[in-house]
């Protein structure tokens, strides 16, 4: 499974593009909202940081308004991705945008019905919101599994982002299910990062290593 950043703050996608594994990163608007700056010249410098697929999100949400503002965005870099609510209009855009060659995130995904659509219309990857799903009480791990199902058995082309990720251990299980992605808060990455058996054997290892040089 890849590990994309869920974030539009150029201080932690830099901190953890540093780190080697990520793979491309995903904003929304209310991401891009708690940031200052231009929005297309905050899209430019995540393409400049990070080697993989950027999703940017038009803020319109009418037909018109989404093809309009997705082909500004793709035309900002080869790498944008850009992503698409879960709509009728939605699905026009898809698959409009996709005639033109410009990939496309379905987004606020919450059922298998929806991940199928969206992937017929022509979408290049589907994001179901595991964490929201989980928020009014029903299963989003469960969610995912449908999409994975549903998705293999037709040998459907997209791929699953599993999004809204709000601990390590959705993570851990998106990827036993087989997604193909998960985007992930910095703060869920970095708790990933961490073990407290790691950090103990660490310190042991520097005690150990000091008394070996006499030190
Ligand atoms: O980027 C979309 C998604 O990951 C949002 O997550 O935490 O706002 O439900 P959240």
């Amino acid at each position: 499974m890849k590990i994309f950043i869920d974030s539009a703050n150029i201080e932690e996608i830099r901190e953890i593009n540093e780190l080697g594994f990520l793979a491309g990163v995903t904003t929304n608007p209310s991401l891009v909202a708690k940031e200052n700056g231009d929005f297309h010249q905050m899209v430019r410098k995540i393409c400049d940081i990070v080697n993989g697929p950027v999703n940017a999100e038009p803020l319109g949400v009418t037909f018109d308004e989404m093809i309009a503002e997705g082909q500004a965005l793709a035309s900002l870099h080869p790498n944008i991705v850009v992503k698409i609510p879960m709509c009728e209009d939605g699905l026009k855009a898809i698959s409009y945008l996709a005639r033109q060659g410009i990939r496309t995130n379905a987004t606020l995904v919450f059922s298998a019905n929806q991940a199928l659509l969206a992937a017929r219309a022509g979408a290049s990857y589907i994001s179901p919101f595991v964490g929201r799903i989980d928020d009014i009480g029903n299963d989003g791990l469960h969610v995912l599994t449908e999409i994975m199902m549903i998705l293999d058995q037709y040998a459907v082309e997209a791929e699953v982002i599993a999004a809204s990720i709000r601990h390590p251990m959705h993570v851990t299980e998106a990827a036993k299910i087989g997604s193909h992605i998960a985007t992930v808060p910095y703060k869920v990455i970095k708790a990933m990062i961490k073990h407290p058996l790691t950090d103990l054997g660490i310190a042991r290892f520097v005690e150990d290593g000091r008394k070996l040089q006499g030190l």
